[in-house]
């Protein structure tokens, strides 16, 4: 794909994760970013050096041969209005989370963490689908679904960190009440996670067969284990996952 060119429309949270992760793999030369305030503009030209910013998006987007739209869904709408008269030979794709319009070419989910190169991207099939993953793959790992699973993806990946953050915190609280400072009982749940992740990767084994590696029979992990069965846990992960859909 062409990067010769990338405007970044809005630089919030999603698209300034997405600025920094992308200057980090060396694309800052590349990158016309705009805000609607210049303070975040200033914020971000001090964590990116060499990107170009702007306050006149279509000052970004003329230049540019992709244009990513990451202001909040109500304004994406209003934004294409306003930059159409440039978009004639642009490849617009979009972050915005269930907004469909005309002008789209291409709907992209990444999230977060798309900063440190961590990002799980959806790409919802589409001509040039292979192409942004391309660029989306600098950020993190990227999958091309059908629209169908566009949504199972934001929940799953997008809105999903939300939701392990909600499960490290669990595990924070619990290490407090236990003797740990907040800090230590961070680190410990950060580093068990990373474990468990790394247990998953390496072995590419089911989670249940990890947890029989770590299961005494009478022992006290299934005690632990039984009472989120008995708080029903696995359905609560489930219909929270579930609640975004349509
Ligand atoms: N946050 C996530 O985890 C996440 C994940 C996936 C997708 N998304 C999608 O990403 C989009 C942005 O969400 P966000 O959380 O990043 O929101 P946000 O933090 O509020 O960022 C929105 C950005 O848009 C800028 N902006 C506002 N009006 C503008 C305009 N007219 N022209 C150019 N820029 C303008 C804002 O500028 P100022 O900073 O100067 O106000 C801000 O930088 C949403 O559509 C959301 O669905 C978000």
């Amino acid at each position: 794909m062409n990067y010769n060119r990338i405007a970044i429309i809005g630089a919030g949270n999603m698209g300034g994760a997405l600025v920094k992760g992308w200057t980090k793999a060396g694309l800052a030369a590349n990158l016309a970013v705009t805000a609607h305030t210049k303070r975040t503009l200033d914020r971000l030209t001090e964590a990116c050096p060499g990107i170009s910013v702007t306050l006149d998006n279509n000052e970004a987007a003329r230049g540019a041969d992709v244009v990513v739209l990451a202001v909040k869904p109500w304004l994406v709408g209003q934004v294409i209005e306003e930059i159409k008269p440039v978009l004639t030979d642009k490849l617009v794709v979009s972050v915005a989370a269930g907004v469909r319009h005309e002008r789209i070419d291409v709907y992209v989910m990444p999230n977060i963490a798309a900063e440190y190169g961590q990002s799980m991207t959806f790409v919802e099939e589409a001509p040039q689908a292979t192409a942004v993953a391309e660029l989306f793959g600098r950020v993190g790992q990227c999958r091309v679904v059908p629209q169908r699973l566009m949504d199972a993806g934001m929940m799953m990946a997008g809105c999903g960190i939300a939701y392990v953050m909600r499960f490290l915190r669990a595990m924070m609280e619990g290490g407090v009440e236990m003797g740990f400072y907040p800090d230590e009982a961070k680190q410990i749940a950060m580093q068990t996670m990373q474990g468990a992740v790394a247990l998953l990767r390496e072995t590419g084994l089911h989670p249940e067969a990890a947890i029989d590696k770590v299961t005494t029979p009478g022992g006290i992990t299934i005690k632990g284990l039984n009472e989120l069965d008995h708080a029903a846990f696995n359905s609560a992960v489930i219909r929270c996952l579930k609640a975004g859909l349509k």
